[in-house]
């Protein structure tokens, strides 16, 4: 029979590591029916715009105004962590003219909503390879950072040049400075330290991906961060997603059994106490 979460998640094995997959399941992830974290691609912005025979950057410019609305619904049901991708590190393969207005965007929204998400009290971040953006970009990200960095209320990181491949590289590589500089042994490296080496370490793992747009696939988000999450897809495109779409999101995750590994039955148990 099972008595605990614990009895469950202690490791049995010794070849297994002491922070391994089954000693990191907590008992309140098993019955959380709002995800903590909620991760989004939102993707389809281009295709809106064309439906309506305009330029791509016009459906950038609407899924902004859809960004306002995932932010402000968040923070409204208390929902503590919003990752956004945002740019990815193979956005760049498109065309220059494409590329070059995302990043005006990218700057002018910034300037226009920082003062708005301070006071509602958000806690910004951007995560990726920031090294991309030297120039003003780059400091009023470190700025919005700063200035909104003590906020108590919904966390908000926006991935911009972000690549799952690169933040696991960007782990192994500060890993591997450390065992250079005699720091770390090798024999210590485990998935927690790889963990807390990854862009949101100190966040909880996402609960819940949504990715709009119609298409079935991950294309280099999250990758380490997304091994349990529950995963939506979702044919509206990006600048339609509204609290509605919102909702049946969190319906559908709210009706889902997490297991990470066990069986149906033991989390039942579980769940009754
Ligand atoms: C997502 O929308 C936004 C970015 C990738 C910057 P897309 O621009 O990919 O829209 P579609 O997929 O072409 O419709
Ligand atoms: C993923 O969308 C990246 C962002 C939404 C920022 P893409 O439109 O770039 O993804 P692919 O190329 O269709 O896989
Ligand atoms: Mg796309």
């Amino acid at each position: 029979m099972v008595r605990s979460i614990e009895s469950i998640t202690e490791p049995h094995y010794q070849s297994m590591s002491k922070h391994g997959a089954q000693g990191t399941i907590q008992a309140s992830a098993l019955s959380r029916k709002l995800p903590r974290h909620v991760a989004i691609i939102m993707d389809g912005n281009g295709r809106w715009a064309k439906r309506r025979f305009m330029p791509r950057i016009a459906g950038h410019r609407a899924g902004v105004e859809a960004v306002r609305g995932i932010v402000r619904a968040c923070a409204r049901k208390g929902i503590e962590v919003l990752t956004l991708f945002a740019f990815s590190s193979e956005n760049w393969r498109r065309p220059p003219e494409e590329v070059g207005l995302l990043m005006e965007l990218l700057l002018s929204s910034l300037q226009r909503e920082v003062t708005k998400l301070h006071e509602n009290d958000v806690c910004l971040r951007f995560i990726g390879d920031r090294s991309a953006f030297a120039g003003t970009l780059g400091e009023k990200m470190a700025e919005a950072e700063a200035l909104t960095r003590d906020n108590r209320g919904l966390k908000l990181a926006i991935a911009v040049n972000y690549g799952g491949r690169w933040d696991i590289t960007q782990a192994a590589r500060r890993l591997a400075l450390k065992v250079a500089a005699g720091e770390l042994s090798a024999e210590a490296i485990d998935e927690v330290l790889v963990q807390e080496h990854l862009c949101l370490a100190d966040l909880p793992e996402p609960d819940l991906f949504i990715r709009t747009g119609g298409e079935q696939r991950v294309s280099n988000f999250l990758l380490w961060q997304l091994a349990y999450t529950e995963l939506y897809f979702t044919d509206t495109l990006w600048p339609d997603f509204d609290d509605q779409a919102f909702e049946a999101a969190l319906a559908s995750f709210a009706s889902r059994q997490r297991r990470f590994g066990l069986t149906g039955e033991q989390v039942e148990q579980l769940q009754s106490g």
